[in-house]
């Protein structure tokens, strides 16, 4: 039996803002969430890239985080501290992001996870844009083969914990039926679309008092910062799920990731045909009242 995703209160946060550290995702503990989800996590603890890495102007973002986390075993460790300090009845569900940086690490991570019974469910994020290389979801044929491998080399139990991915921006109808067919093969239980977009570049200019010259570069030191996302991103988001919703598996929930900064964005999703949706920028802006208010 393949175990459903199933969240009571729709709306929660993006991986990778503000789920970190512990106080963050104590803040999110404490707020109206629907679930929380922790920033894509590796085998080791990661420092990331240098700042600054994040930039905002309030309705866009660009990062180039690199896999900034604590490690994997510290966000079990919080699981299951949570889950011993709250009330079963309100707690939320915690979603674990992964992120490993090969097979081995993400068969560990995965194989660790399967044991805690504080964490809910599993993104498995293969889409990260920030860390070199070509995302294993970008390429079918790899995917295929990376799918098949983790399934196979953790003896997944599907019963045991909803999977889910964490897919990048596609962009062909082929790309579509492709990685539909291989979201229903491997018994994924639900997508998350999308990432955010890679290969975004914003300047800021300074007006220096006094000087008639104003001074442009690129607001984060990597320059081109492999996650865009905000506002422009809905349009794109809803595209994504409108053709995975036309090809998937129903029982397969779709969870929208991109623009979101109200209700009417929320609709629009389920229009395309989302069940569940994830706030990112306007969370980084606006902080963990933008759930309750959307
Ligand atoms: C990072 C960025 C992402 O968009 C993502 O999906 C995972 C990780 C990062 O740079 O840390």
């Amino acid at each position: 039996m393949v175990s459903q995703f199933e969240l009571q209160v729709p709306i929660y946060n993006a991986a990778g803002c503000k789920c970190t550290t512990k106080e963050d995702l104590n803040n999110i503990a404490s707020s109206s969430a629907g679930a929380i989800q922790t920033k894509s996590c590796t085998l080791a603890k990661r420092s990331g890239n240098q700042p600054p890495k994040y930039w905002d102007n309030g309705t866009i973002s660009i990062n180039s985080n690199g896999l900034e986390n604590e490690g994997y075993q510290f966000y079990l460790d919080y699981a299951n501290e949570y889950s011993q300090s709250i009330n079963a009845s309100n707690q939320k569900p915690i979603i674990l992001s992964v992120a490993g940086l090969s097979l081995d690490d993400n068969t560990k991570i995965i194989t660790d996870t399967l044991k805690n019974n504080s964490i809910y469910a599993l993104e498995l994020n293969l889409s990260c844009p920030n860390i070199g290389g070509i995302p294993v979801s970008s390429d079918v044929e790899v995917f295929n083969e990376y799918l098949n491998n983790i399934i196979s080399a953790t003896s997944y139990n599907h019963s045991a914990k909803p999977i889910g991915l964490k897919l990048p921006v596609y962009t062909t109808r082929w790309h579509f039926e492709k990685v539909s067919h291989l979201v229903n093969k491997y018994d994924i239980s639900f997508i998350t679309c999308s990432n955010s977009m890679p290969n975004c570049l914003q300047f800021e200019h300074i007006n220096n008092p006094g000087e008639d010259i104003m001074t442009s570069k690129p607001v984060i030191l990597n320059k081109l910062g492999g996650g865009g996302g905000g506002e422009f991103m809905k349009g794109i988001v809803l595209g994504q799920i409108y053709q995975f919703r036309n090809q998937l598996s129903e029982n397969v929930k779709i969870v929208m990731c991109g623009g979101i900064r109200y209700g009417m964005d929320c609709y629009e999703g389920q229009l395309a045909g989302a069940n569940y949706f994830q706030v990112g920028t306007q969370y980084m802006v606006e902080g963990t009242s933008c759930f309750d208010r959307i």
